[in-house]
């Protein structure tokens, strides 16, 4: 016996597989599930886990945790990587390898695996904040390692060694689901040119089949955290549910990228996050209104500075942490109310109101009641620009 190992199980082929192999091994397996809102059926895992091997089987609703401590971050700091990707897959991993560690300390562990490929960012966000929590712990990547080196090995080897898997063997796609998102990838979409075929889609409509009449939605935030839905008090979960299916029936929601990895590589990338696009829209709208002009500027720039540690993996780390407090310093203004306008693919901000908004109509007016000194703008060009003075065309 080499000891327990706490495998981040998915319930898919992979990491059934893995179940059997460190079984064989000799490894006792412990498998660890996290709900954060991918839909499985957990029993059926659970079971299937157990067949395959595991001596036990953990499942933990992470949910509320991961939109509180995770989301509803990234979503203050408008984190959006390389233009596109709201980050739902790369925000999980550090709270599901978070989960190992606790879980491995609790089942006296010293080993945690996960069923990650040597190619993409999921392995180092699980292992940076695993060695974040628990230096000492040993992490097992079978499938860095392992003789299996395609997907039918991996079926053949399920066959031989009786492990339950799905009838349905062809998998055109690696999908990863969570509240926030959906993310594709591989299959087809390794050819950059090729468009995706409108059955990878789950969440979202396509912009000709999506609902005739535009939608509105109505968000209203308190200290940047989206609070209420249409004027109604909702909590994260149900609140990112419910707009998940307005915005997604309205064909909002997807992007089609080729994404940067951290390992060098790019890799064609499909994602669907209709709540999460429709949050974000609606903050940055938000936060329009009610931050100054030098905040704002300030804050842009440290969004894809954040949007980078999350894809990194960096989470729990000293700059991430010193980011969110600042972050949330910013956020104490950041309360009133969205009016989103979803229709067709596209989600527009109509409407904006807030106890704090920096918007003084009689600056702004050019009816009755102006208050703005139009006299004073001379003297102030005049100085703001003279350091310019005849130093066009050289
Ligand atoms: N490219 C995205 C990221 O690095 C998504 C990875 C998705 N993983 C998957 N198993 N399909 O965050």
């Amino acid at each position: 016996m080499k000891g327990k190992v706490v495998l981040a199980y998915s319930g898919g082929l992979d990491t059934s597989v893995i179940i059997k192999w460190l079984t064989n091994k000799g490894y006792e397996v412990i498998a660890y599930m996290a709900d954060i809102g991918q839909g499985s059926d957990f029993e059926a895992y659970k079971k299937r886990a157990l067949k395959t091997g595991a001596v036990k089987v953990v499942v933990e609703d992470l949910k509320d945790e991961f939109v509180k401590d995770f989301v509803f971050k990234a979503l203050k700091a408008d984190a959006i990587y390389e233009g596109g990707y709201l980050l739902a897959t790369a925000l999980s991993r550090p709270l599901i390898a978070k989960a190992l560690v606790k879980t491995a300390k609790k089942e006296k562990a010293f080993f945690v695996a996960h069923g990650c490929t040597g190619k993409g960012n999921d392995q180092v966000r699980f292992e940076v904040t695993i060695k974040a929590f628990d230096p000492k712990l040993k992490i097992l990547a079978p499938v860095r390692e392992w003789e299996l080196k395609t997907r039918s090995d991996e079926i053949e080897y399920a066959k031989n060694n009786n492990i339950p898997i799905d009838a349905n063997k062809k998998k055109p796609y690696s999908i990863d689901v969570n509240l926030w998102g959906i993310s594709i990838e591989s299959g087809k979409l390794e050819d950059p040119y090729y468009e995706p075929d409108e059955d990878i889609y789950q969440l979202t409509k396509a912009v000709d089949k999506a609902m005739v009449k535009p939608a509105y939605a109505e968000i209203e935030f308190k200290s940047g955290i989206p609070v209420k839905l249409d004027g109604k008090a909702i909590g994260g979960v149900n609140l990112i549910l419910k707009l998940a299916r307005i915005a997604g029936d309205a064909g909002v929601g997807r992007s089609d990228m080729i994404e940067s990895r951290l390992v060098g590589i790019k890799s064609r990338e499909v994602y669907e996050a209709p709540a999460a696009w429709a949050l974000y829209t609606a903050h940055k709208a938000l936060e329009s209104l009610v931050l100054d002009r030098e905040l704002l500027h300030f804050k842009e720039a440290l969004a894809l500075r954040y949007s980078e540690l999350v894809y990194y993996g960096l989470w729990y780390t000293p700059l991430k942490e010193a980011l969110d407090k600042f972050i949330d310093e910013t956020q104490k203004r950041v309360n009133g109310v969205v009016k989103l306008k979803l229709h067709k693919g596209n989600c527009v901000a109509v409407g904006r109101r807030s106890p704090n908004s920096l918007y003084r109509r009689e600056l702004a007016t050019y009816e009755k009641g102006d208050k703005f000194d139009q006299s004073l703008a001379k003297g102030f060009i005049e100085i703001w620009g003279l350091p310019y003075r005849g130093a066009g065309g050289k």
